[in-house]
């Protein structure tokens, strides 16, 4: 049965008393997805796990995004679906994606079903006179929704925003010196701008969020383009509030997964080339997590649709 240990700030938990190597059972997935709701990012320590371990616990969620750099053969996780976040180099060629996530952003927004859970599992953290470099921070959407003057919430109520994938590659091609090559035609046409409420209701919580983050959203739909790039510029400063905040500091065979659609969050490059950092990730989109019946199945009943 897993115990929940609350770190007692804006955000996370820990989860100890289970083994994520071992089929779990519905019960305790439960009380790991309403804990997860609740605290929006869960730590689960010492844990000893392969990547298909990590890839079946993640599918308990939902499915699994591919990457838009995958070329379809086996990534060097050996497991499809488990991704590398990586600074590590093999033949000068970075195993992995070295500078995922280097700003504020949610991931998945960008696709049409966003995404739920990302989970990752880390095997290798960067460490300076015995400082841990390499942590992940966060900012709670949920308290930040509730924050917000209740005027900007009226007003705002029916509001939509348009999320563009391309933003983010951009903003880490020409303002944080990233060296990935502008996206092709081909992954562009893959990555479409979606849209999607601005306030959203949390499908495990029934609380309001609020779903605008810095990384990809681009517009709201329905003011003039000053007025949305304005109110946009407010709440992207509103929601990285430090009354929101939490840091996540890794330790080796953490699994730590948030909930994407209740937070925000970025990672934190304050290592160097020769500290080496690998996390093996999977991102899981909302493909069940808003479904009546995997609700029905999922959360206890005061909760199910
Ligand atoms: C991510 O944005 O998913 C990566 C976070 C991290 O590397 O800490």
């Amino acid at each position: 049965m897993p115990r929940i240990a609350p770190t007692g700030q804006n955000l996370g938990a820990a989860v100890t008393g289970i083994d994520l190597s071992q089929p779990m059972s519905d019960g305790d997935f439960t009380t790991i997805v309403m804990a997860l709701g609740e605290h929006g990012v869960l730590r689960f320590p010492g844990q000893d796990l392969s990547s298909q371990a990590v890839k079946d616990f993640s599918e308990r969620f939902g499915s699994i995004q591919a990457s838009i750099r995958s070329t379809g053969e086996l990534p060097p996780s050996g497991v499809h679906g488990v991704g590398l976040l990586s600074n590590v180099k093999q033949d000068g060629k970075y195993i992995g994606s070295h500078d995922a996530g280097q700003d504020w952003h949610t991931d998945m927004s960008y696709r049409t079903t966003m995404g739920f859970v990302n989970v990752l599992y880390g095997i290798t953290i960067p460490k300076r006179d015995g400082r841990t470099l390499g942590g992940t921070e966060f900012r709670n959407t949920q308290r930040a929704y509730e924050a917000l003057p209740a005027g900007m919430r009226d007003m705002l109520r029916d509001a939509t925003v348009t999320h563009d994938f391309n933003k983010f590659w951009d903003h880490m091609r020409h303002d944080k010196g990233s060296t990935r090559p502008p996206l092709t035609d081909e992954q562009r046409a893959l990555r479409p701008p979606v849209v999607h409420p601005l306030f959203l209701t949390h499908p495990v919580t029934g609380r309001k969020v609020l779903y605008c983050n810095p990384g990809y959203a681009i517009r709201i739909n329905e003011l003039p383009e000053a007025e949305s790039a304005a109110i946009l510029d407010y709440l992207f400063a509103f929601q990285l509030r430090a009354e929101f905040a939490y840091l996540n500091v890794w330790t080796e065979r953490d699994l730590l997964i948030w909930d994407n659609i209740g937070t925000i969050h970025r990672a934190i490059a304050d290592y160097g080339p020769e500290e080496h950092r690998l996390i093996k990730r999977c991102q899981v989109m909302a493909d069940r997590i808003f479904d009546p019946g995997f609700q029905a199945q999922v959360l206890p009943p005061r909760r199910a649709a």
